[in-house]
């Protein structure tokens, strides 16, 4: 079975001043969480989605849930854990009480990156098929400049050898709870990236190519660009059914 799980367990600190937590600002119509189920829900090999909501704002999500979602039965919406690895912790239990084994798949997605396409989730799900494990990334562009204090360079990485990591990241669900079971509380608190955490407990983690427009809405120049994205590249429909989106920069008319 494959699962998705969608982490909204943030409130979006970085975008300042908005009444509700990014992932609910509206985007072409509807909240910027709803497009990203949607790309989930259409998925053929996607059986059921799961988002981990922020706690305080469960409420809020069941509103939407009942607006968007009413007769959707394969959406479950769960309180989201006090990082984003313990919102990925509570989705896998959710998704075992749907009778997820071991072998089974999660395919997470940031609740704030819209722009997901289908080609990304399949590619995700035959990654972990095949390797275990996987992460979604684009090359870098910019030369990625490395400093440990915020004052001087540490390393410039080859930058062919540089990528920008993006979501989906996605793996069995046996192998997630065998690394998470083996992280320190100390390591927990530093690490934030599920990836990183397989890095550090001994995993191959393989790479699935993902989009520049696969971008996370982090800051208020984000939340703008997604909708000029929105506007200029792309309608609902268009977005939901299909993989036209910008995948690569070679493509930007
Ligand atoms: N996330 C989560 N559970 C947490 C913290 C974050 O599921 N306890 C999710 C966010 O909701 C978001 C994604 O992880 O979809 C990426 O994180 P980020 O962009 O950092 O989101 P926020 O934590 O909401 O933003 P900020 O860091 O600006 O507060």
């Amino acid at each position: 079975m494959v699962f998705a799980g969608i982490l909204a367990g943030g409130t979006g600190t970085r975008m300042g001043n908005y009444s509700v937590p990014k992932q609910f600002l509206p985007l072409n119509g509807k909240p910027i969480i709803v497009h990203v189920i949607e790309k989930f829900l259409v998925h053929s090999e996607v059986e059921r989605v799961i988002v981990g909501m922020n706690g305080n704002w469960m409420h809020f999500m069941s509103d939407v849930q009942e607006k968007y979602f009413k007769n959707t039965e394969n959406l479950n919406i769960v309180e989201g854990g006090s990082d984003r690895n313990g919102t990925i912790n509570v989705i896998i239990q959710e998704a075992q009480k749907y009778g997820a084994s071991t072998e089974d798949i999660v395919v997470t997605h940031d609740s704030v990156r819209p722009f997901i396409t289908l080609k990304m989730i399949s590619d995700n799900i035959a990654a972990v098929q095949k390797y275990g494990v996987c992460d979604t990334v684009v090359p870098a562009t910019d030369t990625i400049v490395y400093s440990e204090n915020d004052k001087f360079i540490t390393d410039i990485p080859i930058r062919n050898h540089t990528y920008q990591g993006q979501t989906p990241q996605s793996f069995k669900i046996g192998l997630f709870e065998q690394v998470y079971g083996k992280m320190t509380a100390e390591e927990l608190e530093i690490v934030t990236d599920a990836c990183k955490m397989f890095m550090l407990k001994g995993f191959d983690v393989h790479l699935v190519e993902g989009c520049v427009s696969n971008i996370k809405i982090t800051y208020p120049f984000d939340y703008k660009m997604a909708q000029i994205m929105m506007e200029k590249l792309t309608n609902d429909s268009f977005a939901i059914q299909t993989d036209k989106t910008v995948c690569n920069r070679n493509n930007l008319q």
